[in-house]
């Protein structure tokens, strides 16, 4: 199937006299009629749900979907893009452990990162993703675990070279985690080009009406864990919490998403709730189509802020003239994504006044979904961060995050060009 198709038969698929379209399992619980029958499940020896905190099967067949759509073959959904992405470190780091992650990074992962794993013990190194390999090269430590990236970067809309990365991991014996949010499977699949974990906040274009926060992790089941059984021992020895099971044995290429599940979302408990999971269905339905039409209003939108002499810069990477447009014609050659960052000549009280003056445009903190909306990070998503940190994660004090809907792209253009003459 190609991936439109996929967007809209995959998951779910009902047997003889079952309901077409995708049920909501609205059931914490699930019966059996034996208690031989549910110890089997404990033991993770038999297969089946008996507890919605571990597995619904609502949750399961949007799972199977975004899997389907990634190219992976397990994947699991979680409460949050937030939860995703610890989840994912998390799985493979433990105290005392490192990871190298882009700084180009959306801001709630680089405080996850940052300063909720190092109270955990876990180090996290910052890179500049632009950096040649040689240098990235030196940052790796015996004790590095993985690597992580986001396809295209939140706010600063830059594209992460995917295989770049993938060779600097695989050659030090760890797997480069790929948070696909911005690109989603539509127009970018990271497996294709060697990373080993996909993650996503599904709050974005993927439910895609700004109706449920929700996040996945899919696993391609290419990284061996085994041959690198020392730096992986939560998948290669011994579960003591699960009867000694050793994940990466009994579970093969599915081992680093039954960990996940049966570990980490029993202990943590971050689930997604079958009533989101089935509202995303909903919305990967459309995904191919929406995506398609973000990616058209934001290239015109994108080339009216270039001739607006208000503008002082434009980042949008299908943008012929773009930094970035050489790695996006590589890893997004049909469209990157429906999110552009401009800087408005002046600088904070002008783009504050052009902010105020918009009319259907809304400054929300959310981004990616169907109606246009606007953002300025160092007063809004990124206020934790000091001056140097902004500037290290490429986010200029001046940048505009403006989300691109699938409204008429006239009307959007329209709608800027009145708040520029605010200004
Ligand atoms: C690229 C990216 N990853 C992760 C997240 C976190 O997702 P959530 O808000 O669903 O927790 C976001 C949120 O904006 C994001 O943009």
């Amino acid at each position: 199937m190609n991936i439109e198709t996929k967007c809209v038969q995959a998951g779910w698929q009902p047997k003889k006299g079952e309901p077409r379209e995708l049920p909501i399992y609205q059931s914490t619980t699930f019966k059996y009629d034996t208690s031989e029958e549910m110890g089997k499940l404990f033991d993770l020896e038999a297969e089946g749900y008996f507890y919605t905190r571990l597995q619904n099967p609502t949750n399961d067949s949007v799972a199977a979907k975004i899997c389907a759509m990634e190219g992976g073959v397990a994947a699991m959904l979680t409460s949050s893009g937030q939860a995703a992405n610890f989840f994912a470190v998390f799985n493979i780091c433990e105290a005392g452990d490192h990871l190298i992650a882009s700084s180009s990074i959306y801001g709630g992962t680089y405080n996850l990162f940052g300063t909720t794993l190092k109270k955990m013990g876990i180090e996290c190194t910052f890179v500049d993703q632009n950096l040649p390999e040689e240098e990235l090269a030196k940052l790796f430590k015996p004790n590095t675990k993985v690597v992580f990236g986001e396809t295209i970067t939140n706010p600063t809309v830059s594209v992460f070279d995917i295989e770049k990365f993938a060779r600097l991991a695989h050659s030090h014996g760890v797997p480069l985690i790929v948070d696909n949010t911005f690109a989603t499977p539509v127009n970018c699949r990271p497996f294709e080009f060697g990373a080993d974990i996909v993650t996503h906040s599904t709050t974005k274009y993927m439910d895609g009406h700004a109706t449920a926060v929700g996040g996945c992790i899919v696993d391609s089941g290419n990284f061996d864990w085994l041959a690198h059984a020392d730096k992986y021992p939560g998948l290669t020895t011994p579960d003591d919490s699960y009867h000694g099971i050793v994940y990466a044995e009994r579970f093969g290429k599915a081992a680093y998403i039954t960990k996940a599940t049966s570990q980490l979302m029993r202990d943590l408990g971050a689930i997604q709730s079958p009533q989101h999971a089935y509202y995303l269905n909903i919305g990967l339905e459309s995904l191919h189509l929406r995506m398609k039409k973000h990616c058209e209003n934001a290239l015109a939108v994108a080339k009216y802020l270039k001739n607006n002499e208000n503008v002082a810069w434009v980042s949008y990477p299908d943008l012929e003239d773009d930094k970035y447009h050489e790695l996006a014609k590589k890893y997004l050659p049909n469209g990157s994504c429906g999110v552009l960052a401009f800087g408005i000549k002046g600088g904070r009280e002008e783009s504050i006044k052009f902010m105020d003056s918009l009319k259907f445009i809304t400054i929300v903190t959310h981004v990616a979904d169907a109606r246009s909306c606007i953002l300025h990070p160092a007063s809004h998503t990124h206020r934790q961060m000091t001056d140097e940190q902004l500037i290290e994660a490429g986010v200029a004090p001046d940048l505009i995050r403006l989300s691109v809907g699938i409204e008429n792209a006239d009307d959007i253009i329209a709608d800027l060009a009145q708040a520029f003459e605010k200004i």
